[in-house]
C-alpha cells in the first residue's frame, strides 16, 4: 500500500517516448536507458528489437517474437524515487500514424540524433508531432564515439530547423577516437571517457567525474585548454536551461554520449527524472451517459492528475500477443486517480462496463500483474474487442478525452481471400487489425468487397503476415480503383445529396463513418469544388 498521496504518487512519475530517425540509435539507447536504471542487468535484453528496423523480413521476425516486440510498447521501471514509463515508438515511417498515437500518451519525449547526421527527415516529422502536441523535448546526440560534426553545428541545426533554444547542459571534448569526455555546463565538472581496448568484449566503463581543472591527465597536449575555452565561449554564448521554457516547448536542453558506449547515458536518465514534467493535467469533456435522452451539451472540463476518479484513454491495442491464446490488450494511459486491480472501469462512448481484473504492467523483461497505478502509467487491459484505440474509460464513464486522429491512407487496395469459404473469417480479421489501428477498412456500400488502407506498403506485407500466421487465412492483395478516402461530413441534407450523387463510392469505416473513395487527387478537387457544403476530411478524431 503506498503511503504517498495521489499529487505524490503522479508527481513522481515521467512518461516518455523517444523519437529517431531509423538507426540513429533509438534501440541501443532504450537499452542502455534501461541498464543505467536498473531495468535489466545487461546489455543485449533488448536487443532482439533491434533488427526492428530496415528490411521487411528482420521486421517480420520480430513481429513473430511477438512477446518481446509487445513488452516493448511500453517497459516501466522505479529508479531513484521515480517511476519511468517509457513508451516504444515503431521507427519505421510506415508506422507514423502507431507512432503519432503513441506520443498522445507521452509527457516529453527523447529526440536522439546521430551526431555525424544531425536532423534526418524522420526526425523532423516525428518533432512536428511533438510540437503540435505540446511535448517538450530532451536532445540526446548520439554515437560521439565516431566522427561528429562539430557540436557548435549541430546545434545550430536544431536552432534553424526547429525553432527550438538548445540549452547544452554538457560539451563534448572532441568525437570519435579523439573522444575525451564531456564537461558540465555551469559546474565545470568533466566527465572522463574510457575507449574500449581493442579485442574486448566488455566495456572498461568510465572514471569518476572530477573538476575539469583536475583533469588534465585524461588529455593530450592543448586539449584540456581547448575544452576550459570551450566551456567559456559555450557558457557566454548559449543561454542557460530554463525549465519553464522547456516545459512550454520553446527551449530543448542538450545532453551527448554514446549509447553503445554506455557514456552519457545516467547523466541523460537524471535530467528526465529531473526536469521532463510529470503527467499533466488534461482537456476533456464530460458527456451525459449514452443512453440519455434529450441529453445536456458536454460541460469542458480539465482533469488534474491527482483527482480521485481513475480516468484515461486507450492509445493502441495489440492483439494475438501469444499466438496460443487469441488475446487482445489494451493499453490504457492514465489520466487521472489511484487504480486498484478488480476495479470497474465504464467506456465512455458506448457505456460498457468491465472489471478490469487482470490489468497488466510491463517491465523490462517481464508482465506482471498490477495491483495499483497512477496517472501516467499505461496498464495493458485484456479484453475482447470492447476496447478500441481512442476510447476514454472512467469509473463514472461519463469523460471523454479528444484529440486520437486518424489519417487518410495513402494506398488503397482490395483484399480477397484465397479460400472463399473463408470470407467470413476475412471480415472478422480485417475488423480486428483495423481495431489495432494496423491498417484501416472500408465496406464499400455497394457490393461485398474489402478495401484496406494504409499508409506505407510494408502495413500490407505485414498484414498478410499477420492474416497467415494469426488467423490461417491467405490473402490476396489486389489492385483497387481508389487512390485517396476521404471522410465525409456536414449538414445531414448535404451529406446526404453528396452521397446518393456518389453512392457507388461510399463506404463505411470501422465505425461506420461515411467515407468517400476518390479516384484520383482530381477526383477528390472536383467533389470539394462542386460540394462545398461538405467537408472532405483527411482525419477523423476517434473516441
Ligand atoms: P534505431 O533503433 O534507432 O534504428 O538504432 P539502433 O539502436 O538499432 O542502432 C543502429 C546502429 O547504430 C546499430 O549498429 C547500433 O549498434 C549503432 N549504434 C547505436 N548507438 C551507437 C553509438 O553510440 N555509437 C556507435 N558507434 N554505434 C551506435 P548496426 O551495426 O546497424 O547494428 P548492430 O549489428 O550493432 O546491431
Amino acid at each position: 500500500m503506498s503511503k504517498l498521496t495521489l499529487e505524490q504518487e503522479a508527481g513522481r512519475r515521467r512518461t516518455f517516448a523517444i523519437i529517431a530517425h531509423p538507426d540513429a540509435g533509438k534501440t541501443t539507447l532504450t537499452e542502455h536507458i534501461l541498464l543505467s536504471g536498473g531495468a535489466i542487468r545487461a546489455a543485449g535484453a533488448v536487443r532482439a528489437r533491434g533488427e526492428n528496423r530496415r528490411t521487411q523480413s528482420d521486421w517480420m521476425k520480430i513481429e513473430k517474437e511477438r512477446g518481446i516486440s509487445v513488452s516493448a510498447s511500453v517497459m516501466t521501471f522505479e529508479h531513484d524515487g521515480k517511476m519511468f514509463n517509457l513508451l516504444d515508438t515503431p521507427g519505421h515511417e510506415d508506422f507514423s500514424e502507431d507512432t503519432y498515437r503513441t506520443l498522445t500518451a507521452a509527457d516529453c519525449a527523447i529526440m536522439v540524433l546521430d551526431a555525424a547526421k544531425g536532423i534526418e527527415p524522420q526526425t523532423l516529422k516525428l518533432f512536428e508531432v511533438c510540437r503540435l502536441r505540446d511535448i517538450p523535448i530532451i536532445t540526446f546526440i548520439n554515437k560521439l564515439d565516431r566522427e561528429a560534426q562539430d557540436p557548435m553545428a549541430l546545434l545550430d541545426e536544431i536552432a534553424s530547423r526547429l525553432q527550438l533554444d538548445p540549452a547544452p547542459i554538457w560539451w563534448p571534448a572532441e568525437s570519435g577516437n579523439r573522444l575525451r569526455g564531456m564537461v558540465e555546463m555551469g559546474t565545470g565538472k568533466f566527465q572522463p571517457y574510457t575507449k574500449k581496448p581493442a579485442g574486448s568484449a566488455e566495456d572498461p566503463g568510465h572514471p569518476e567525474a572530477l573538476p575539469l581543472a583536475d583533469a588534465a591527465q585524461y588529455f593530450e597536449q592543448g586539449e584540456h585548454e581547448a575544452l576550459m575555452e570551450a566551456q567559456e565561449l559555450v557558457e557566454a554564448g548559449y543561454p542557460s536551461f530554463d525549465r519553464q521554457s522547456f516545459l512550454e516547448g520553446h527551449m530543448t536542453p542538450v545532453l551527448w554520449g554514446s549509447a553503445l558506449r554506455h557514456f552519457g547515458i545516467d547523466e541523460l536518465l537524471a535530467a528526465i527524472g529531473e526536469w521532463a514534467p510529470p503527467p499533466k493535467v488534461m482537456n476533456a469533456r464530460k458527456e451525459a451517459p449514452p443512453e440519455t435522452r434529450n441529453a445536456p451539451a458536454p460541460v469542458e472540463l480539465t482533469v488534474q492528475p491527482g483527482s480521485n476518479e481513475v480516468t484515461g484513454f486507450v492509445f493502441k491495442v495489440q492483439a494475438n500477443m501469444d499466438p496460443n491464446h487469441r488475446d487482445r490488450i489494451a493499453m490504457f494511459r492514465m489520466a487521472s486517480g489511484s487504480f486498484k486491480r478488480g476495479m470497474k472501469l465504464k467506456v465512455q462512448n458506448t457505456g460498457k462496463q468491465l472489471s478490469v481484473n487482470a490489468p497488466i504492467m510491463f517491465f523490462a523483461s517481464d508482465r506482471e500483474l498490477a495491483d495499483d497505478a497512477f496517472a501516467g502509467d499505461v496498464i495493458g487491459i485484456p479484453n475482447h474487442g470492447v476496447l478500441r484505440v481512442g476510447d476514454s474509460l472512467s469509473e463514472s464513464g461519463l469523460i471523454r478525452f479528444a484529440g486520437l486522429p486518424n489519417f487518410a491512407p495513402e494506398i488503397l487496395q482490395r483484399v480477397r481471400v484465397k479460400d472463399p469459404l473463408k470470407a467470413k473469417h476475412l471480415k472478422k480479421a480485417l475488423d480486428g487489425l483495423a481495431e489495432e489501428g494496423v491498417t484501416q477498412l472500408f465496406r464499400p456500400e455497394i457490393g461485398a468487397d474489402f478495401i484496406v488502407g494504409a499508409v506505407g506498403q510494408l502495413q500490407f506485407e505485414v498484414m498478410a503476415d499477420r492474416l497467415g500466421e494469426e488467423y490461417g487465412l491467405e490473402v490476396i492483395f489486389e489492385h483497387s480503383p481508389y487512390a485517396e478516402a476521404r471522410w465525409i461530413d456536414g449538414d445531414k441534407a448535404d451529406v446526404e445529396d453528396f452521397m446518393s450523387k456518389y453512392r457507388g463510392q461510399m463506404a463505411r469505416d470501422i465505425d461506420q463513418a461515411p467515407v468517400f473513395l476518390a479516384k484520383s487527387s482530381w477526383e477528390t478537387g472536383y467533389v470539394m469544388e462542386r460540394f462545398p457544403k461538405v467537408a472532405f476530411t483527411k482525419t477523423k478524431e476517434r473516441g
